[in-house]
């Protein structure tokens, strides 16, 4: 079986409706990542940090996983997800490593406690903690904090582990995450990549498949795979 290891950017969910970062429409186009996505942001203003957190979650809560995430799901590969909308697992895909954390955890500033919360719209902005009555922010990973240690050793060791990278709707240049196509092509891996548009992994891939994620995968799996 060929040992196969998936990396995805927002690009994989653009087609269940939730924009990407850095698109045409991108979230960055219209909103201030300093002003919503750092520890800063959150310490200065906390209501207008989950005001646009609650905003996403409705729009990921209306969203369905589409066609490459029930793909991916059905590969028997590790998905490393630059995502946190879940809609990987919500795909049946079994094996995934979240990055940058997940919109549907929530974690104590107070207490330290993490926990799932799918309230949409949330009642109380900001939310409190339902052990300590803290000041609850999401469980994300936002700029200028590091990545869950283990996810990122985990992706590490696949990426330089396995035969095949395949990069899927990523711009690639939010790093460390960016980096791990390189890790895997200096490993000896062939990288594949889907994406309509060009970015940096581009130049390092063997194989670029300029499509949309849905049709993109399809290709990957008929030709590559040839299943
Ligand atoms: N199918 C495949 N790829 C697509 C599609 C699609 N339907 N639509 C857009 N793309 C591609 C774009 O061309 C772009 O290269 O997806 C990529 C999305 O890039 P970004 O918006 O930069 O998102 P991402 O790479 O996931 O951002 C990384 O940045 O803002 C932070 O924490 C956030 O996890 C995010 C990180």
């Amino acid at each position: 079986m060929l040992n196969l290891v998936v990396l995805t950017g927002a690009g994989v969910s653009a087609e269940s409706g939730i924009p990407t970062f850095r698109g045409k429409e991108g979230l960055w186009k219209n909103f201030k990542p300093e002003e919503l996505a750092t520890p800063e942001a959150f310490r200065r203003n906390p209501k207008l940090v989950w005001e646009w957190y609650d905003w996403r979650r409705q729009i990921i809560s209306k969203a369905e996983p589409n066609k490459a995430h029930k793909l991916l799901a059905q590969l028997n590969a590790v998905i490393i997800t630059q995502n946190v909308d879940g809609l990987h697992q919500r795909a049946g895909a079994k094996k995934v490593i979240e990055l940058h954390g997940n919109i549907w955890r929530v974690r104590c500033t107070n207490c330290g406690k993490e926990y799932e919360n799918y309230e949409v719209p949330l009642r109380e902005i900001p939310p409190k903690c339902k052990f300590c009555n803290g000041l609850l922010r999401p469980a994300v990973v936002w700029f200028g904090e590091c990545l869950p240690l283990d996810a990122l050793e985990e992706a590490e060791r696949l990426a330089k582990s396995c035969e095949v990278f395949l990069v899927v709707g990523t711009s690639g240049v939010v790093y460390p995450a960016g980096l791990l196509p390189f890790v895997a092509k200096q490993h000896g891996a062939k990288v594949v990549e889907i994406n309509p548009e060009s970015t940096p992994i581009s130049e390092i891939a063997d194989i670029v498949i300029r499509e949309k994620a849905s049709v993109g995968v399809e290709k990957f799996i008929r030709t590559m795979l040839n299943l």
